[in-house]
């Protein structure tokens, strides 16, 4: 494998030196839009789930039921026999007891997925010899459900321990090129590994959650009188927690899309910081190019804990934090962020990673999916 890939970039590099281009390889399906199958497929699943395959060419079609396993749709849970297909009909999934029909006929019963991801893989050996697929990606859609140990290790994230260590980094270089002081305080800080890490550069933190699982986590690691069981939307916070206080330091890393108010409880935590303190934000864009494009198939909506991610934007941060009393000092967006495994969602990730003026057009125009914001307490 590294073999390949060693071999993969250093040929792709010599290609780039003599042909003096970019290049960038990508997936097969990128080659041509007739091989990619037909279809409308929604996003987040309702029961039962109903695909209209579009393709008009005729030929034996067969369907896959892919779910998750870790980050990938690898686990094959189904396959279905081969069905003459004649054109433009409606594929119907029940959620609730995995009956599988095509054009109005029974195709058989599938297991109903366990992970909230799962995906369909439509084959279609057509009659002008061409072979036409299509992978859809789903998710199950989740209501009035609290952040517990699910949450954080399958339904919303895999293992969010894991995925979050990148961003304590962040944060720390931030807060040392912004001069922002001691105490922090964290809101929405999960099982407590930004403080953990703010502890080994001996930087006094303290934090709070609305998870009774994850405060769990983090008093267990961290000790007493260092995290509180807390709604950020509540009017008033621990008086053990606001003795630390006035904080120098007020971190709100991917939470802020979470509250129903989110300018709301800024001006509520704006009494708990001193003059001067540092604000440090990094939340989603609804005015990004992925929701403008994907609209209520956003990945934004992906986490239904996301309860105020329609208010967030550069332009509500950059009308509401100087009302509230902050003064920006840098602000700017990042990442075209999709999870959907469809082949045709996958684009925009792939632009993103592979081309640079894409990056700079969606930063300069304040397009990308997630927003950095740091200011300051006047
Ligand atoms: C996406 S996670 C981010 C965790 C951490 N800040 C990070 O960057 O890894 C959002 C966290 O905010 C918490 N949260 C959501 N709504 C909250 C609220 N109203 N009050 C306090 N915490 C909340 C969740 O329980 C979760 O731990």
């Amino acid at each position: 494998m590294a073999l390949k890939s060693l071999l993969k970039n250093s040929g792709l590099a010599l290609l780039g030196r003599v042909t003096r281009r970019c290049v960038v390889m990508l997936p097969q399906e990128a080659r041509s839009e007739s091989e990619i199958f037909d279809l409308r497929a929604p996003y987040s699943a309702d029961d039962p789930l109903r695909i209209e395959l579009r393709e008009t060419i005729p030929g034996s079609i067969t369907a896959t039921l892919l779910e998750y396993k870790g980050h990938f749709p690898t686990g094959r849970l189904w396959e279905s026999s081969p069905f003459k297909y004649a054109g433009p009909c409606d594929f119907v999934f029940s959620l609730s007891d995995g009956m599988v029909h095509i054009a109005g006929h029974s195709w058989g019963k599938a297991p109903v997925p366990r992970s909230r991801r799962f995906c369909w893989l439509f084959t279609l050996s057509s009659e002008d010899n061409l072979k036409r697929s299509r992978m859809t990606g789903h998710y199950f859609k989740v209501s009035n459900r609290v952040n517990d140990a699910q949450y954080f290790q399958g339904d919303n994230y895999v293992n969010h321990k894991l995925q979050s260590i990148g961003e304590h980094a962040r944060v720390i270089e931030l807060m040392r090129q912004h001069g922002a002081n001691d105490p922090v305080l964290e809101i929405g800080c999960a099982t407590g590994g930004l403080l953990e890490e703010l502890d080994k550069k001996r930087i006094q933190s303290y934090g709070l959650d609305i998870s009774e699982w994850a405060v769990e986590k983090a008093q267990e690691k961290l000790g007493p009188d260092r995290v509180w069981l807390c709604d950020a939307e509540a009017k008033s916070y621990p008086e053990a927690l606001l003795r630390h206080g006035p904080f120098g330091t007020l971190v709100l890393w991917a939470v802020f899309e979470h509250f129903r108010n989110p300018f709301g409880v800024l001006e509520n935590l704006t009494r708990f910081v001193r003059l001067g303190s540092t604000l440090l934000i990094n939340t989603t864009n609804a005015n990004s190019l992925c929701h403008t494009i994907f609209g209520p198939e956003w990945e934004g909506f992906f986490d239904w804990t996301h309860l105020g991610v329609e208010q967030v934007s550069v332009a509500a941060l950059a009308r509401e934090l100087p009302r509230l009393g902050w003064r920006i000092s840098e602000m700017s967006t990042h990442l075209t962020w999709d999870g959907n495994a469809d082949p045709t969602r996958a684009t925009l990730r792939e632009w993103w990673a592979a081309d640079a003026r894409f990056r700079r057009m969606l930063v300069e125009r304040d397009l990308g999916d997630l927003i950095t914001c740091v200011a300051v307490r006047e």
